[in-house]
């Protein structure tokens, strides 16, 4: 039988529990500081956006959560465990944090010679999931994210918006319990975008949990629980989408949202 295929949060209701919290985050790069002192909470079944302009410390900021950077300072703690603390690694088992965080990227970094059934076997594998189980599991989400038809396709005859979605797909294959989007649809058109997006609104509903990096602010309102505007490596402001994006009380954030035209 065909395992369901399901993103619904499994443990406590929505936001009672963290499955994100970072405090006192410090990363420096080459002795310049690019995240200083950033606390951030991400609850079960929640969606937290990012924003800023480029530069600001957005993607150094996930990239500490699954540690494909090592913080300096502070304490990241991902599912009730503390995975990095004081510039030491306390995680055990990194394998096992990249399952628990997924992780879709702007240039989704599929492999170019696979197909997207294979791409989304192929982390299923290495982290032990039986073959027939895996390609079961890939099918299934593959129709998920509206990509079935494209399943025999490699990743080189797929568009952008077709590759992203495939890319989602990977990530949702290990069943993480927080998905981390870094501006997944700043390297699409219009049209793919609208897919991408529609793909993640579905998740949204569907409960997952969710960090995102994004410039489209239309949709992080529409789907955020929490908004979050970074700047010089700082969080500025954050609240409801209402407060920082419709009535935002910092000046930094007002001459931000002014540069889409928003205010
Ligand atoms: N591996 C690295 N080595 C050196 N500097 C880095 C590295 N990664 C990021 N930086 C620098 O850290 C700062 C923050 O970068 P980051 O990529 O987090 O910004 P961002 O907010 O995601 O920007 P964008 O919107 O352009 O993606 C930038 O000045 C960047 O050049
Ligand atoms: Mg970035």
């Amino acid at each position: 039988m065909t395992e369901p295929v399901t993103t619904a949060p499994t443990a406590a209701s929505p936001g009672t529990e963290a499955v994100i919290r970072i405090e006192g985050l410090c990363k420096s790069f080459d002795g310049r500081l690019v995240l200083d002192h950033v606390n951030l909470e991400v609850d079960r079944g929640r969606i937290v956006s990012v924003i800023g302009q480029s530069g600001g410390g957005k993607s150094t900021l996930m990239r500490c959560v699954n540690l494909l950077e090592r913080p300096d300072q502070g304490t990241v703690e991902v599912g009730g465990e503390v995975v990095h603390s004081g510039g030491r690694m306390v995680c055990r088992d990194l394998p096992g944090l990249r399952r628990t965080v997924g992780m879709v990227f702007q240039r989704f970094h599929l492999f170019p010679h696979l197909t997207a059934v294979e791409n989304v076997i192929l982390a299923q594998r290495k982290a032990g999931v039986p073959e027939q189980v895996a390609l079961e599991r890939a099918v299934a989400l593959l129709r998920r994210v509206n990509v079935a038809h494209r399943g025999l396709a490699r990743t080189e005859q797929l568009s952008g918006g077709e590759q992203q979605r495939v890319a989602i797909a990977r990530a949702l294959a290990l069943k993480p319990e927080v998905l981390l989007f870094d501006e997944p649809t700043s390297s699409l058109d219009p049209e793919a975008t609208r897919e991408v997006l529609s793909v993640m609104r579905e998740l949204a509903a569907d409960g997952m949990t969710m960090l995102l990096v994004t410039h489209e602010l239309p949709f992080a309102r529409e789907v955020s629980d929490h908004v979050v505007f970074v700047d010089g490596g700082r969080i500025v402001e954050e609240g409801s989408p209402q407060d920082v994006l419709d009535n935002p009380a910092q000046a930094r954030t007002r001459e931000f949202l002014a540069s889409y035209g928003t205010t």
